[in-house]
């Protein structure tokens, strides 16, 4: 059971460092713990969390290893500073920064041979859904991860079904046990839930059989909050 916290763009190098210092003090079950704060504040997390089990990700990462990019870091760059693995495809970047099937594939492919471990997003749109297209758009995204990989090592998937971005409308367990077995069957590797994921919903979304953690967004940025998700979705306190 993998737990990660997106902290999108929130939390500079000093809150960042200060959280994380928190965060080695805090009650967090018996699941993993990952953090993927913002690229100036990776440094400070790493820092504060050194010696600890607590994973440090990005939330992107470039396929280049260095060149004229200008806004993009490398997977070199973020190992260099001692971070673990990264967020890709989030549909945030699919949405307002034109991040693509294909781009995502490029992404994540230079990150796994850099030997970070990778997070890959997929999810469809509520209009997607409504549209009976969930099942061919999952096809579609996990499908391009699918070619882009030699093999699975160092590979979560997380289904973040994007009407349950930010929205508080969770996608109930069953709907995210559906969409997790679906796409298990184009790819087996463990799967996170995201979408409105809180102290709440963490439990019973945990306790479905292809949920294999959570990837936590709003909620990941409030250190009770979070441990709190932490201890819900650990398998000791579900059984
Ligand atoms: P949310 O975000 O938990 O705030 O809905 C999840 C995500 O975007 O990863």
């Amino acid at each position: 059971m993998l737990i990660a916290g997106n902290w999108k763009m929130h939390k500079g190098p000093a809150e960042a460092g200060a959280f994380c210092r928190a965060l080695r003090e805090a009650d967090l079950g018996t699941v993993d713990v990952v953090v993927c704060p913002p690229d100036v504040s990776l440094g400070a997390a790493v820092q504060a969390l050194a010696g600890t089990e607590i994973g440090v990700a990005a939330q992107n990462v470039h396929w280049a290893a260095e060149g004229p990019f200008t806004g993009e870091v490398s997977a070199p760059m973020l190992r260099e500073l001692g971070v673990y693995g990264t967020i890709v495809g989030h549909s945030e970047r699919r949405q307002h920064f034109g991040e693509t099937d294909e781009t995502v594939a490029l992404r994540l492919a230079a990150a796994l041979e850099h030997g970070l471990q990778v997070i890959a997003c997929v999810g469809e749109t509520e209009a997607e859904r409504e549209a009976g297209e969930t099942q061919a758009v999952l096809a579609r995204q996990v499908g391009a991860i699918a070619a882009a990989i030699g093999d699975t090592d160092g590979l979560v998937l997380a289904y973040e079904p994007v009407w349950a971005i930010g929205t508080g409308r969770t996608a109930t367990p069953a709907i995210a046990q559906e969409a997790h077995a679906f796409v298990k069957t184009i790819l087996d590797v463990p799967v996170l839930y995201g979408g409105s994921v809180k102290p709440e919903n963490a439990g019973e979304l945990a306790a479905e059989q292809d949920v294999d953690g959570a990837l936590v967004g709003g909620a990941s940025l409030d250190l009770s909050s979070f441990a709190a998700i932490c201890r819900a979705a650990s398998p000791s306190s579900r059984s």
